[in-house]
């Protein structure tokens, strides 16, 4: 079966998860992430890009990052963005995501990012697009339910390798709410994807996903055992609106086990850099001794993400 984000020449059409995204793929993101760092950072003005193409930002679910970024990065490749107002658009009348999508089209949009609560919601729109004769739309995954956040994923390998250079030798832990967490979907299948050979996960068994080894992860129930000479921490947030009944005692019983201070991260590499997608929950998943140290790279994430953004855009747009 065709993969649905590649085109007929194999070249990216839709980006809607990173599982089963071919590594040149991957590197190509990357590599093309390198010079637009530099209109990122600002030390170089606006590309011409995307002059002329209209890119739709559909956020159905809260964002800072994802979608601020987004808007940046269409911005400096000159594209005209349209960020929709859910709350004070017709789907709060009640008119259906493909409806929406459809009259949308109509306007001529090239690109709709979008970010929704269900699972799939990218998926269906990139179907509906095909099945209308309107392929030509690419849609960008900005975060789906608990599946995926394909931007998000690169992102991290983008920081990753700006870091440590070489996939090759790496130990990554993950450590959180892995049962909730479309970030570390994204991520394991990206990490794997790019050779990392050691892929931990570390939570508590509510917190993971059934069957989490059969995505080639180590998994561990003790985070200090799991921190153990590991060269990249990534963090995630307790998910609370995804959760449902009591899969933790409180946020502090969960900081005593699972949260990073100091002295667990301590027991990573010296040169370990730590990661979170953010929003951060500060003394629940991390402290902030750690969050705003020396191995933090939580905002640099945040600024490399303008530049991945862009190279995902520019390669949809034929770039
Ligand atoms: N990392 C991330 O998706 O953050 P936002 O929810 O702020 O976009």
């Amino acid at each position: 079966m065709r993969n649905i984000q590649l085109n007929g020449e194999g070249r990216l059409q839709h980006l809607l998860t990173t599982e089963g995204l071919p590594r040149h793929i991957i590197t190509e993101i990357l590599d093309s992430a390198v010079p637009f760092t530099e209109v990122a950072e600002r030390e170089v003005k606006k590309l011409p890009l995307l002059r002329g193409k209209s890119v739709f930002n559909l956020f159905f679910e809260n964002s800072t990052r994802t979608r601020t970024t987004f808007e940046i990065a269409a911005k400096r490749l000159s594209a005209d963005v349209i960020n929709l107002n859910i709350n004070t658009s017709s789907a709060a009348k009640g008119e259906s995501l493909l409806d929406t999508i459809d009259n949308l089209a109509a306007m001529h949009a090239d690109m709709f990012v979008v970010r929704h609560a269900s699972s799939g919601a990218p998926f269906l729109i990139a179907a509906h697009l095909a099945a209308t004769g309107k392929e030509h739309i690419s849609v960008v995954n900005a975060g789906d339910g608990r599946h995926a956040h394909p931007t998000q994923g690169l992102l991290d390998m983008y920081t990753i390798r700006h870091y440590k250079r070489d996939f090759g030798e790496l130990t990554v832990a993950i450590v959180g709410d892995l049962l909730h967490s479309r970030v570390a979907r994204s991520q394991i299948y990206a990490l794997a994807t790019l050779g990392v050979p050691e892929i931990r996960v570390i939570a508590p068994r509510t917190l993971l996903p059934s069957q989490v080894e059969r995505l080639g992860v180590r998994v561990f129930h003790n985070i200090d055992e799991g921190l153990r000479g590991a060269d990249v921490v990534m963090m995630l947030r307790l998910q609370n609106e995804r959760m449902q009944g009591a899969l933790l005692p409180s946020p502090q019983e969960y900081f005593k086990s699972y949260g990073l201070t100091p002295e667990r991260l301590a027991l990573a590499k010296p040169d370990a850099i730590v990661m979170h997608p953010g929003p951060m929950n500060r003394g629940v998943e991390i402290d902030s001794a750690v969050a705003d140290g020396n191995h933090a790279v939580i905002l640099p994430q945040v600024t490399f993400g303008i530049a991945v953004r862009m190279a995902v855009m520019s390669l949809l747009a034929g770039g």
